[in-house]
Parts: structure tokens; sequence; C-alpha cells
């Protein structure tokens, strides 16, 4: 049966139409799930970079609630480096203050190649049975080779040893840069040491292989093939423990230790 030209347009357009309709509803529907799942990645990194989830630990969604929530999630005045606690962590976009002119600052080049620093962050906080900070867990960023790295970054009491480090998202590439989430290169940075006896952040990537934190405390291995991914590593960490990191903040916490901060 012959169809006019009209009648295969008007079929295609409705095709078209319902299609669409489709792929919004869907989109729309997901998004709420996808910032669910997005947050507790965020939370499995944090409890990974603390110690309190193994990488590839298989993990529900409420194993994984349950674990983080021995945190207390804290905002801190990076422009002050003093804790705020008139405002909630939950308000806090750091990620999203960073592009907002009216929400960050403008920072020295550095090698990081951070330009600029939303005004707050949210730190997690771990404390002992007697009410003891243990550990504090920070948000760290920096370039790579082909990506900005996003990760979190757990110090021990006095802020003078490392307890771990992950990220949770970067474009570096599989095998080279991004063996930075690579399980058995994770697990050489507890027990590091941050800070030299000149309080200046020493802690660093190296090319090539390091040995025991005994031997070498301030060193981690390379990535080998990746000697920029390894350099971000050590610049993004540099900065966001010094000054215009969090260095102010944690001055407070090296000085009262694991008592308060
Ligand atoms: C396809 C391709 C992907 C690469 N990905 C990375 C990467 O993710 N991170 C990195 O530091 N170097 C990467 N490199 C290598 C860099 O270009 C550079 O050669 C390397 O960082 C030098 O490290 P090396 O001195 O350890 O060899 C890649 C190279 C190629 C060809």
């Amino acid at each position: 049966m012959q169809r006019s030209v009209w009648y295969t347009i008007g079929f295609a357009a409705i095709v078209c139409l319902i299609c669409s309709i489709l792929v919004t509803s869907s989109a729309v529907s997901l998004e709420k799930k996808q910032e669910v799942n997005k947050l507790l990645d965020k939370q499995r990194n944090v409890l990974q970079a603390a110690g309190l989830a193994k990488a590839g630990e298989s993990l529900s969604a409420a194993e994984v609630q349950s674990r983080f929530a021995a945190f207390e999630p804290v905002v801190v005045d990076l422009r002050t480096g003093k804790e705020d606690p008139s405002t909630s962590p939950d308000s806090v976009d750091q990620r999203r203050m960073t592009s907002d002119p009216d929400e960050s600052r403008a920072v020295p080049k550095n090698s990081a190649q951070v330009s600029r620093v939303a005004d707050k962050a949210v730190v997690y906080k771990l404390k002992d049975d007697q009410g003891n900070l243990k550990m504090l867990v920070l948000p760290v960023e920096g370039k790579g080779l082909w990506s900005t790295l996003y990760g979190y970054l757990a110090v021990g009491p006095h802020a003078e040893e490392i307890e771990g480090l992950t990220f949770y998202e970067h474009g570096e590439t599989p095998g080279l840069g991004g063996e930075v989430d690579n399980p058995r290169w994770k697990a050489l940075w507890p027990g590091r040491k941050i800070f030299d006896d000149t309080g200046k952040v020493a802690i660093h990537v190296i090319k090539g292989t390091a040995g025991p934190p005994e031997k070498d405390p301030y060193e981690v291995d390379g990535l080998s093939g990746a000697t920029i991914t390894s350099r971000g590593v050590t610049h993004l960490i540099q900065f966001w423990l010094g000054d215009q990191g969090f260095g102010p903040y944690l001055e407070s916490y090296r000085e009262k230790g694991g008592r308060a901060a």
C-alpha cells in the first residue's frame, strides 16, 4: 500500500516524540538514584582512606552507611582555618563552590594547578571510645596528566602520619596513571610521615621504589610509566596540607593532637 510523504513524516515524528519522552522520563527518574549512588561512592572512599573498608570489599549500601556513621562531618572555613559549626555539612558542595567566584578565592600559581579554593570544605573526624580524635579525612584534588584527580587523604593524630589515600574520580590512563586506584599502591601510604622537622610537608612520590615507612618515611613508590600522574599526587597532597589548603586548620590539630581540633 502506497503511503503519502506526510504520513511517513508524521509517523517518524510521533516515534521520535515517544522515544524522547521515554529517554527524558527515565533520565529524570534515575537522577535521584545516581545522586544516592554518588554519595555512597564518596562515603565508601572516605571509609577506604580511613582503612575502615578494604579496596574491592563488597559492601551493601546499609553497611557503608552504618560504618560511615562513625565519622563526624565538620565544616572547615578554608579562609580562616577554623571550624564553622554554624554551617551544615550537607549545605557545602566544595566542587560547586570552587567554580563560583562568590564562594571561592583565587590562589597563587601552584604545582597542583589548583586555581581556586572554595571558602568551605567538609572534613570527617573519627574519634576513639574516649572521644579523642584518631583521624581526620580531608578532601583533596589536583591535576594529573589528563584529568583532575578527586580523593580523600586520611591523617592520624597530630597529623604526623598518613593513614590512607583514595581517589574517587579521575581520568588517568588505566594501567598507567590509573594505578592510583591499585590497592597495592594505596597500601604503601599508611604510616608515612607528613611533615619534616621544620614543619614543611615532606611526603612525596618518588620515581622508583621506596623502602618501608621505617626506612623511607617521606617517600612512596612512583607509578611506573606514569611520572606525571605521580608528580600530580605529590603536588596535590603538598597543596592541600599546605598554607593555601588545610595547613592552618591542621596547625591546631597538630598542636592539640588527638584531643581536639
Ligand atoms: C596513551 C598514553 C597514555 C598515558 N597515560 C599516562 C598517565 O595516565 N599518566 C602519566 O603520568 N603518564 C601517562 N603516559 C606517559 C606520559 O606521556 C609520560 O611519558 C610519562 O608520564 C613519563 O613517565 P615515566 O618517566 O615513568 O616513563 C601515557 C602515555 C601514553 C602514550
